[in-house]
């Protein structure tokens, strides 16, 4: 008994030194496939809507919407279908800029503002480097998708979290590392008042009402998917809801009550959050004002 105890102490000691030790590749591929969730749209699906492992990041959903018609491009290291012949800091300018490259296909026209640069500006540098270190390590997969088409120039709504910017030193309490978890995710994005193509990050911050339109393969008639408020309004937010059913939310899309939630929220992609980054997720989320 003495003995199985020292053994687990022993392997428990190694998990978390294994966590102190965490790679750069190690923790690009932790936020790329957890809290940034770029397979969401990234990745192909099949006709019901599941990933198909072994092609992900090849290219993905198309958004046809009144700026822009245009695809998830393949992410992959492929040399002519993916970002294989891109150079470090050409893939951070995408990241954090939302610029293509000055050479080669599409060279020098921004991309459309569903890349969410606004936000990934945020990045730490480290972070940064290390979202670049993962996509190098995926494999090349070869897939061109269409060329998209721009009806109106790109245009990114400022993301006031994500402009102030984060430090190191910010991260050392759970509400700040919690705003950056949710800047970095993009979550305000969807979830804040919008009218007319245009966000409102600072008066509508979290207060829902955008609409998305079914997914492909939704039976015919299937109505509008309306984002909810997740602001701390006791009752027209998630104030009044328990920190579990919070997170139920977030990582198995299971409304308060009982209900399956609806794309295109990743949550697929959040249910392999740490529970320290969930919890500081709710942290700040607390702390969102209350809109009604
Ligand atoms: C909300 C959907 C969405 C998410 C999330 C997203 N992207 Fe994108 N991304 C796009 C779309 C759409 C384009 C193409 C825009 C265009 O063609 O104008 C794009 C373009 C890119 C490009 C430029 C590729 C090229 O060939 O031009 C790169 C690189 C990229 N994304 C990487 C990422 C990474 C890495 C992540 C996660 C950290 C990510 N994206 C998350 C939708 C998304
Ligand atoms: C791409 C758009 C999108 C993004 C990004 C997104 N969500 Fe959502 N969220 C939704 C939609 C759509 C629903 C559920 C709609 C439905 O089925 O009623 C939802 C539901 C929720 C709910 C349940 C609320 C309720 O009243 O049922 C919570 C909590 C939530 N999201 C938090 C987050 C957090 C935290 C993030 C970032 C980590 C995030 N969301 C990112 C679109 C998004």
């Amino acid at each position: 008994m003495l003995r199985i105890g020292i053994v687990a102490g022993a392997l428990l000691l190694a998990a978390s030194n294994c966590a102190v030790a965490e790679t750069s590749v190690e923790r690009g591929a932790y936020l790329v496939n957890t809290i940034m969730a770029c397979g969401n749209c990234h990745s192909p699906r099949d006709a019901d809507g599941r990933l198909i492992p072994d092609k992900a990041f090849s290219g993905g959903l198309t958004f046809n919407t009144p700026p822009f018609v245009a695809t998830a491009p393949n992410i992959t290291q492929d040399f002519e279908t993916g970002i294989g012949s891109w150079t470090d800091a050409e893939i951070k300018r995408a990241l954090v800029e939302g610029l293509r490259p000055d050479h080669g296909h599409l060279a020098g026209v921004p991309l459309a503002a569903i890349m969410p640069a606004n936000f990934y500006k945020a990045l730490l540098p480290e972070d940064l480097d290390a979202v670049v270190a993962y996509l190098r390590s995926v494999k090349a997969i070869r897939n061109q998708v269409p060329d998209p088409a721009y009806k109106a120039p790109v245009r990114r709504d400022a993301y006031p979290d994500a402009d102030a910017g984060f430090s190191k030193a910010d991260l050392a309490g759970p509400v700040k590392r919690g705003a950056y978890l949710v800047t970095i995710g993009h979550c305000m994005e969807c979830h804040s008042a919008w009218s007319r193509g245009v966000s409102d990050f600072r008066g509508g911050l979290g207060g829902g009402g955008r609409l998305f339109p079914p997914r492909d393969g939704s039976p015919e008639g299937t109505p509008p998917t309306i984002v909810p408020n997740i602001t701390a309004h006791p009752t027209a937010g998630i104030g009044g809801w328990t920190d579990a059913e919070i997170i139920r939310a977030v990582t198995h899309g299971v409304a308060r009550d009982g209900r399956p939630l609806k794309p295109p929220m990743a949550y697929d992609y959040y249910a392999s959050l740490k529970n320290s980054d969930l919890a500081d997720i709710v942290a700040y989320l607390r702390t969102v004002p209350a809109l009604p």
